[in-house]
């Protein structure tokens, strides 16, 4: 049986200034979960935010946070995330020099433990991981910046997760993330993606709410 499809909506693309405000745009559209992009400068060219953001959030939503980290080094945030209220902290199998050892400090905090591949690294290097982790993130565009175009090749990888997934008889979500859109959402979703992560097209809209509901509905008929 497949599993219930769901939209992140990425704050990236939110209005700093209002985080709250614009959570909850998305939170009275339906959303369950929110994905906060973490980056550090180093793992990406780019700086975004750090545990005392995702405290704040914490705050002002129910809502299940879904913390991205594109950052070296996560061994030494992982405890500072989870303290903010991260439910679930992915984290770049590119970027940790023990994999298993922050898998392990992850689920140390009883909360779901995500690895990602960036575009260029292969489906096959999770393999030795795929049982140890609850969400496997595919990145569908360089990470660093939203409003990037999905890469095509991204639809393969969902498909070899799927496998790899469901020949293990694992209970690992697929998300994918960069470039989801309303017209590649049912692709993308029909390849294999659970949780597709979506910012610009979301929090870029005039109405991040109806732009939710829209691509919500697409998502729910891409299986029929
Ligand atoms: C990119 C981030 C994404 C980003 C996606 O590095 O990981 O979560 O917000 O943005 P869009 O949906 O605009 O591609
Ligand atoms: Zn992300």
């Amino acid at each position: 049986m497949s599993k219930k499809r769901k939209i992140a909506p990425s704050i990236l693309a939110a209005d700093f200034s209002r985080l709250c405000e614009q959570i909850k745009l998305v939170e009275k559209a339906g959303a369950e979960i929110s994905h906060v992009d973490v980056m550090d400068g180093h793992f990406v060219p780019n700086i975004t935010i750090g545990p005392a953001v995702v405290k704040s959030i914490r705050m002002c939503t129910d809502l299940f946070l879904d913390v991205h980290l594109m950052i070296e080094h996560p061994l030494n945030f992982i405890d500072a995330f989870a303290k903010a209220g991260a439910n679930n902290i992915t984290f770049h199998i590119e970027a940790a020099d023990d994999v298993g050892a922050v898998i392990d400090k992850i689920k140390s905090h009883n909360i779901n433990a995500g690895l990602s591949v960036k575009p260029a690294t292969a489906v096959a290097a999770v393999k030795e991981y795929i049982n140890r982790i609850d969400l496997f993130l595919i990145m569908s565009v360089e990470p660093g910046f939203g409003g990037q175009s999905f890469i095509e090749n991204s639809l393969e990888k969902l498909k070899e997760a799927q496998e790899m997934i469901q020949s293990g008889n694992l209970n690992v979500d697929i998300e994918v993330d960069g470039g989801v859109n309303p017209e590649n959402i049912q692709e993308i979703s029909r390849a294999g993606a659970e949780i597709l992560v979506a910012g610009s097209e979301i929090f870029g809209a005039d109405n991040p709410t109806r732009r939710f509901e829209e691509m919500h509905k697409l998502l729910t008929q891409s299986h029929i």
